[in-house]
């Protein structure tokens, strides 16, 4: 989709359908209210009146809107805009504080993965057009809606990639595949890229990401991307869980829940489209992305709950529960991430339990981390990029959950609640002493994948973390 801003006032563009948004206040007042209220329309929000002889569309928008409703109706409207068949559509400003909100409703509403159906229906809709100025005429710093499409591009088409990424099935996307993705995005985005095969990851004593990955036919790749702009005003390191296939592993998931477990590499897929935009943004941040892909599988040789695992900064885990295996991979890529670079934060991204949906729904991500300051500054993030985010505070009681009789840390808690909490405590366990008021942990198990279209998403992958992320990143650049 070709997303352009135009000096013209709105009735000089070319294009074949304007888009108009009216709450039900404005309504009586508009010129074509005669038309609109013929066939019932009281301009709900989200609701939607084609008048295809005069090639307008008008879309139903709450009275106090914000850049959510913006948003979410904007995806709805550029749905029905394709559905109808227009190649172009045009729309004037509605307050410049929400121009960014409809750039995000356009690209990622717009949004389709047709990859597997044996017949696309390719839309027509190539060209949405905004004015520079307002609905009703009035003059915006141009300049700033400049930057703020170029950057609200950046960020949306990066969402995208990672959807792309994530819809991909387990058997196209494995380790390896998911390496190749990485090293195209590096030469394409001159970021640097070390893969780790098996061997390098026996070198560096990454066991419980090995034993993880060891049943499978695909084995594991550890992806390292790296962005170093000159002189850089923070250093940041990212990871995420890159299981492009969780089964259960030997604690077998029932059939049902197996289903959608090709999601499980979203936090990885997310790291990478992090990484594409900032460095498509040219942030003055050092960033670097660590992905550990891998597939947990049964087998002969699959991991047991029973094993103790030796990760690689030393510490020893009981393995009561092979589904618990996200954060045995991340043990060890938190590891290697702080072993290898010496940043100011680490941030961790990861579709870790089942427990986080239980606790805020399956729409929000879960804020886990020692520091509260530190966690307030992404909620905030989180409310001002579109992304749902909730606190899960840590506590002592909780952390008693997953103490071991016979190792150093269990995988899995001894009691059935606050399951989000106690994976993240588990993962503090891999947090050296410096970094852990530095450290947050995002559970996207809800967030990151949907099979029914809420908000700007449809089925599928939605991309969650990244729209967050960069909003936190650009802030840090202020
Ligand atoms: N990948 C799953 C978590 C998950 C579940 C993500 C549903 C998205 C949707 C993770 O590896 C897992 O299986 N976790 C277990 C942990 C349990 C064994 C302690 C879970 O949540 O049931
Ligand atoms: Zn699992
Ligand atoms: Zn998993």
């Amino acid at each position: 989709m070709n997303v352009k801003l135009s000096n013209q006032s709105l009735e000089h563009i070319e294009a074949q359908l304007t888009l108009e948004f009216v709450s039900a206040k404005t309504l009586t007042s508009h010129p074509l209210y005669p038309l609109l209220s013929q066939g019932g329309f009281n301009a709900t929000h989200e609701s939607l009146c084609p008048l295809h002889e005069r090639a307008v569309l008008v879309c139903g928008i709450e009275e106090d809107a914000t850049g959510e409703t913006y948003r979410s109706a904007m995806a709805t409207a550029i749905k029905a805009a394709m559905k109808y068949g227009y190649t172009s559509l045009k729309c004037a400003q509605y307050t410049t504080d929400y121009f960014h909100a409809l750039i995000e409703g356009v690209v990622l509403g717009s949004y389709r993965f047709e990859a597997y159906k044996s017949e696309t229906n390719p839309s027509l809709l190539g060209e949405v057009i905004f004015s520079y100025k307002n609905h009703d005429k009035t003059a915006n710093d141009t300049d700033a809606l400049d930057a703020i499409l170029h950057q609200t591009l950046i960020i949306a088409n990066a969402t995208n990639f990672v959807r792309d990424l994530v819809n991909q099935t387990p058997h196209d996307m494995t380790p390896q595949v998911m390496a190749d993705a990485a090293n195209r995005l590096a030469l394409k985005n001159h970021l640097e890229c070390t893969i780790l095969g098996a061997n390098d990851l026996k070198e560096e004593k990454m066991n419980a990401m090995l034993a993880v990955g060891r049943a499978s036919t695909n084995p594991p790749r550890l992806i390292h991307l790296a962005y170093k702009p000159k002189n850089p005003k923070k250093v940041i390191t990212l990871v995420g869980k890159g299981l492009t296939y969780d089964s259960g592993g030997l604690s077998l998931k029932g059939a049902t829940s197996m289903v959608t477990m090709k999601m499980d590499k979203a936090g990885g897929c997310a790291v990478m489209g992090m990484i594409k935009a900032v460095s498509e943004l040219k942030l003055p941040i050092e960033v670097h992305a660590f992905v550990g892909a891998v597939e947990n599988m049964i087998g002969g040789n699959a991991y047991k709950p029973d094993d103790v695992l030796v990760a690689k900064n030393g510490k020893t885990i009981e393995v009561r529960n092979t589904d618990a295996e996200g954060r045995l991979v991340l043990a060890d890529v938190l590891g290697y991430a702080q072993e290898n670079v010496k940043a100011d934060y680490i941030f961790d991204y990861a579709t870790l339990t089942g427990a986080c949906m239980v606790a805020l729904g399956a729409y929000t991500t879960g804020v886990m981390g020692h520091n509260e300051a530190l966690k307030q500054t992404w909620l905030r993030a989180g409310e001002n990029s579109g992304e749902y985010c909730g606190n899960l505070p840590f506590n002592r009681q909780l952390k008693k959950l997953i103490k071991s009789e016979l190792a150093d840390v269990c995988n899995v808690s001894s009691k059935p609640y606050g399951g989000a909490i106690t994976a993240a405590l588990f993962l503090d366990n891999f947090i050296d002493e410096n970094m852990k008021e530095k450290w947050v942990h995002f559970d996207i198990a809800g967030s990151a994948y949907t099979e029914s279209a809420w908000d700007v998403h449809t089925y599928g992958g939605t991309g969650a973390g990244v729209r967050m992320t960069l909003k936190w990143l650009m802030e840090q650049c202020q």
